[in-house]
């Protein structure tokens, strides 16, 4: 019964959500007649089409882009799940939404359901009010995903669209250097990259220009650059530190900086005698220094300052230190939150963020906490991405 409807909209409904294209696929005919009836009583401004079995789903998807499949779980040849796993090899519908709807009561299924990367879960019989409410947050959820990928298509063509001062082999160069940073650190390298989105859009949530938040996103990821230079008997330690290996630590701030200021890396360079590969980094930005570093050197020294001044490495308070480092400061703090240590667990968004609010006013900037407060669930969808 693989069937195709198009609901007319009236003028008020023609918002964002008008181009999206439902998939329902149930081999009960009567649930895909009471669902039909449901959006069409609603008035729903999606398209949608319904398929009873897989072969007929397949079928629809090989002629129409879809934007989210509703499937049943317990159907007769391949099931549910058989066909998530397929979605989910497929390069095509990989990232496809999909609710999965169920008679049965079980927990067990839900957890698998979401394990294998569905969206939601949906029991039978299907309440209308909920089924929408659950269609309209997974697209919302949809919405924001194809903007951080638009975000990063975006950023690949920024030196040609946008600017001549950010070139894109650059921009490679340093989110790769910021990611050796983070290896030494026994981070996965993906922190810094995390840190870089959620300054992005801390920023913006501040009401930036887009040329600040742009290179926020692209120099942020730099801020502990100076652990590179850090030995490692103190950078891997799993124990607690001496006091002189914890100067050392906090001296990472400074050394980013230099790191990224050449002319004071060299006199720094010669006069410790670091690492040979503080010296490769040096020749490498030497021939690549532009006025972004100028903004990375400066979150890499204050990002560990704090709003009442009894911060490191040079106890800047309030408006001394530079906005960009009290933005870096929360993204910072909330990713090492949400992140495991070898002292201790990893910690809940809820509870990171209870954390960190009895941090407002003394480490973070009060104004930008508050800021940070109305986009924390932006936070916490990028801490859940698994790749970029
Ligand atoms: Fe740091
Ligand atoms: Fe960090």
């Amino acid at each position: 019964m693989a069937m195709e409807m198009k609901i007319k909209m009236s003028p008020q409904m023609q918002n964002h959500w008008a181009d999206q294209h439902l998939l329902f696929l149930d081999d009960d005919i009567s649930v895909l007649k009471s669902i039909n009836r449901i959006l069409i009583q609603k008035r729903v401004d999606w398209h949608f089409s319904f398929a009873t079995c897989v072969a007929e789903a397949l079928d629809l998807m090989s002629k129409t882009t879809f934007d989210m499949l509703i499937t049943d779980i317990k159907m007769p040849g391949r099931d549910g799940f058989h066909f998530l796993k397929s979605l989910r090899e497929s390069p095509d519908w990989a990232d496809l939404p999909v609710i999965m709807v169920t008679g049965l009561d079980s927990p067990r299924i839900k957890t698998k359901a979401i394990e294998m990367g569905a969206a939601d879960l949906l029991s039978k019989p299907i309440r209308p009010e909920e089924l929408l409410a659950r269609i309209h947050s997974v697209l919302l959820e949809k919405r924001k995903l194809d903007e951080y990928k638009a975000h990063n298509d975006y950023l690949r063509d920024l030196a040609s669209e946008h600017s001549r001062e950010i070139e894109s082999g650059k921009i490679e160069m340093i989110l790769r250097l910021a990611k050796a940073a983070d290896f030494r650190s026994n981070e996965d390298g993906n922190h810094v990259i995390r840190v870089g989105y959620y300054a992005k859009i801390l920023s913006e949530q501040l009401g930036v220009d887009r040329a600040f938040s742009d290179k926020l996103f692209i120099t942020s990821p730099l801020h502990d650059i100076g652990k590179i230079a850090l030995p490692d008997a103190v950078l891997m330690k799993s124990g607690k530190l001496t006091e002189k290996e914890w100067a050392i630590t906090k001296s990472h701030c400074e050394l980013g900086h230099d790191l990224l200021s050449p002319g004071l890396l060299k006199d720094r360079a010669s006069s410790q005698n670091l690492s040979k590969m503080v010296s490769v980094v040096f020749d490498v930005y030497e021939t690549t220094r532009n006025h972004l570093l100028d903004m990375a050197a400066e979150i890499a020294l204050a990002h560990h300052e704090w709003y009442d001044g009894s911060g490191y490495p040079y106890g800047r308070k309030g408006e001394q230190i530079p906005l960009a480092a009290r933005i870096v400061a929360i993204a910072d703090s909330y990713d090492a939150l949400r992140t495991k240590k070898s002292y201790r667990p990893a910690y809940e968004h809820g509870k990171a963020l209870a954390m960190m609010q009895k941090l407002s006013s003394t480490q973070f900037d009060p104004h930008i906490f508050e800021e940070f407060e109305k986009c924390a669930d932006d936070f916490k969808r990028i801490y859940l991405l698994e790749s970029f």
